[in-house]
């Protein structure tokens, strides 16, 4: 088997995209792998810029079709090892059957598509082809998924008749509670500021999202904002929540922007 290092295409990613980030770090981690090239944006032109502008070089593609259509054109050693996809949820599911059927494997972000007919045709196509293709449905290996899991089977709920899931919108107002709960004024130690401080540097619609949020979600977070922001410990601590290169601690004066507008975002 080879030893080369995988290539790995992007779709999905441009214009400050969220989960391309931790992708990205993921890949890069242990030299298996690198991204070599991409097809970041709807708009064609602005996804030719968005890869020209990418921090490392990278081959950029108008469009996902373009990207997968080209390698059968390329040397061996260009072609992609694996497309990435990290789209919104609508925009999984054609570049996961057009690379299935260009004999591409896939890792797809979750979820894998709309419904369950779409599900089955990439099922079906992905045996018809024998492409490797993974989801990441990371959370399905965690020990609540998999203690709930247990809970249910061993029918220790009884008879289950009613399923209600939600997604808790107010993230960034609990890690901030339990900062506040757990985190004894530690704030260059603290977890919980550090994932609050990555996802405020890494997700550039914060600030809108949280305006757009419940009003009491909202205050909550405007108010603890303005108590760290006023707290000379927290400000001291905050380059090292970023990577100690220059271009990560540059990004300061845009991260203390954003924090600085999620204290105003009750206003
Ligand atoms: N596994 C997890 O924990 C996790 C967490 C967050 C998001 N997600 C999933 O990841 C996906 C992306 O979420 P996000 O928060 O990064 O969204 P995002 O809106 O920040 O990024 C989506 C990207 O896809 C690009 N895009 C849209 N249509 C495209 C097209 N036709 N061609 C090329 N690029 C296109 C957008 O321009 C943008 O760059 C979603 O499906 C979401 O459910 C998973």
């Amino acid at each position: 088997m080879s030893k080369r290092v995988l290539n790995v295409g992007l779709v999905g990613g441009g214009k400050g995209a969220f989960i391309v980030q931790p992708h990205q770090k993921a890949i890069h981690f242990d030299g298996t792998r690198r991204v070599t090239a991409a097809a970041l944006f709807p708009d064609p032109k602005v996804a030719l810029e968005e890869a020209a502008n990418w921090p490392y070089p990278i081959k950029g593609y108008g469009s996902y079709d373009e990207m997968i259509n080209d390698q059968k054109n390329l040397p061996a050693d260009q072609k992609l090892d694996y497309i990435l996809i990290v789209t919104p949820n609508h925009v999984h599911f054609d570049p996961a059957m057009k690379s299935i059927k260009a004999r591409i494997p896939v890792f797809c972000e979750k979820p894998l598509c709309l419904n369950l007919t779409e599900a089955n045709e990439l099922v079906k196509a992905v045996r018809d082809n024998n492409v490797p293709f993974g989801v990441s449905h990371t959370y399905l290996g965690h020990w609540t998924s998999r203690l709930s899991r247990y809970i249910v089977r061993a029918g220790l709920l009884g008879e289950v008749r009613w399923v209600d899931s939600f997604y808790l919108q107010g993230w960034l107002a609990t890690k901030l509670e339990a900062f506040r709960g757990r985190g004894n004024d530690d704030y260059r130690g603290s977890h919980d500021l550090e994932d609050v401080i990555a996802v405020v540097d890494g997700r550039q619609e914060i600030v809108s999202e949280v305006r757009d949020a419940p009003s009491d979600v909202r205050g909550y977070i405007a108010s603890e904002m303005r108590r760290l922001l006023g707290t000379r410990q927290f400000l001291d601590a905050l380059p090292g929540f970023l990577l100690p290169d220059s271009a990560s601690q540059g990004r300061q004066p845009l991260l203390r922007e954003r924090l600085n507008a999620l204290a105003q975002s009750d206003g």
